[in-house]
């Protein structure tokens, strides 16, 4: 998509931080933005700052793991300002903390806003985007855990995997259509992600970390408060939807680590010489060989 102008860009989690920065330099780049998100308050602080900016932004409020609300949602956006042809799933929840203290509440409440949430969000306006076959753009937020395995991350980084899962073989499902695909993973971002317990159902209570303490959640905060700011990630995220990229993937410091990941995978990778039944797969074409690029 060589210009964004003018198109109508929906926005997940549009109320604070990466969600924010996006509805922020997208409005600036001349699209109506409908930003949706589960908490009111961020909505209202969201649209304070596009007061008097002349920006056409839509305040939506929306639970992503709620289907049927995600589709009126849509309707109601779609009747203000026109087709949606930009989706961004980017609203997301992080718990940390070893997987063995995990209850099935915490595993339910991660995968359903992180994974649910960019499947929900897919499922109600691609059809909507293909019925009409104008040139539209799907971005989605994983996250650089959608490569890095930490300790301490594992039903984070499980959902920033699947989204990662979800996002290629999209691309690659959509590849003869006027869909395009990006996957966004960034590293540490200043947000207000440390938060993000405060927006977890009552009926998936049952934690095995830690709730809501002020404690906690400034530690949280003190970590992710070097991070990029939201509009300057944004700003990378513009760039690659306007150059049709895949990936987007603003963060230098991760080289290091993605080379020692690959290395070791290809370390442990078969050669063809020591498996003799090597050729006779090959030759009956089962997968395993090349792929057309996202
Ligand atoms: N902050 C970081 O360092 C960082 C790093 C990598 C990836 N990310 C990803 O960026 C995305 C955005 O997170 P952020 O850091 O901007 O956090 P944030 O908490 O500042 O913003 C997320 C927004 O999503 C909203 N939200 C949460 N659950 C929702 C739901 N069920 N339905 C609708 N809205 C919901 C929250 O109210 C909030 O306004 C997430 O997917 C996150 O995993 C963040």
């Amino acid at each position: 998509m060589t210009s964004v102008a003018g198109k109508t860009a929906f926005i997940t989690g549009g109320g604070s931080g990466v969600g924010f920065g996006q509805a922020q330099v997208f409005a600036e780049a001349g699209c109506k933005v409908a930003i949706a998100d589960i908490r009111q308050d961020h909505l209202d602080e969201a649209m304070a700052h596009f007061e008097g900016t002349g920006a056409e932004v839509l305040p939506i409020r929306l639970d992503i793991t709620d289907r049927a609300a995600y589709a009126q949602a849509a309707d109601k956006v779609e009747a203000e300002l026109g087709p949606v042809q930009l989706i961004f799933n980017t609203a997301g929840v992080s718990i940390f903390g070893p997987m063995q203290n995990a209850t099935p509440e915490d595993w339910e409440w991660q995968l359903n806003v992180n994974v649910w949430g960019v499947i929900n969000g897919v499922h109600t306006f691609l059809p909507r985007m293909l019925d009409r076959g104008d040139d539209c753009h799907i971005v989605n937020t994983a996250s650089m855990s959608a490569f890095v395995a930490l300790k301490g991350t594992g039903l984070y980084c499980t959902t920033k995997m699947a989204v990662r899962g979800y996002s290629e073989c999209l691309a690659l499902d959509l590849a003869d259509t006027r869909v395009r695909v990006s996957m966004l993973c960034p590293g540490a971002v200043n947000t207000n992600i440390h938060e993000a317990v405060l927006t977890r159902p009552a009926h998936l209570g049952a934690t095995g970390y830690y709730g809501a303490d002020p404690e906690v959640l400034a530690h949280l905060k003190d970590v992710i408060s070097v991070g990029m700011e939201p509009d300057q990630l944004a700003r990378h995220v513009l760039k690659g939807v306007e150059a049709d990229q895949f990936y987007i993937l603003p963060y230098p410091e991760f080289r290091e680590t993605l080379d020692e990941i690959h290395g070791r995978v290809m370390n442990a990778l078969a050669k063809p010489e020591d498996d003799p039944d090597y050729a006779k797969r090959v030759a009956h074409g089962v997968p395993g060989g090349k792929r057309k690029e996202g």
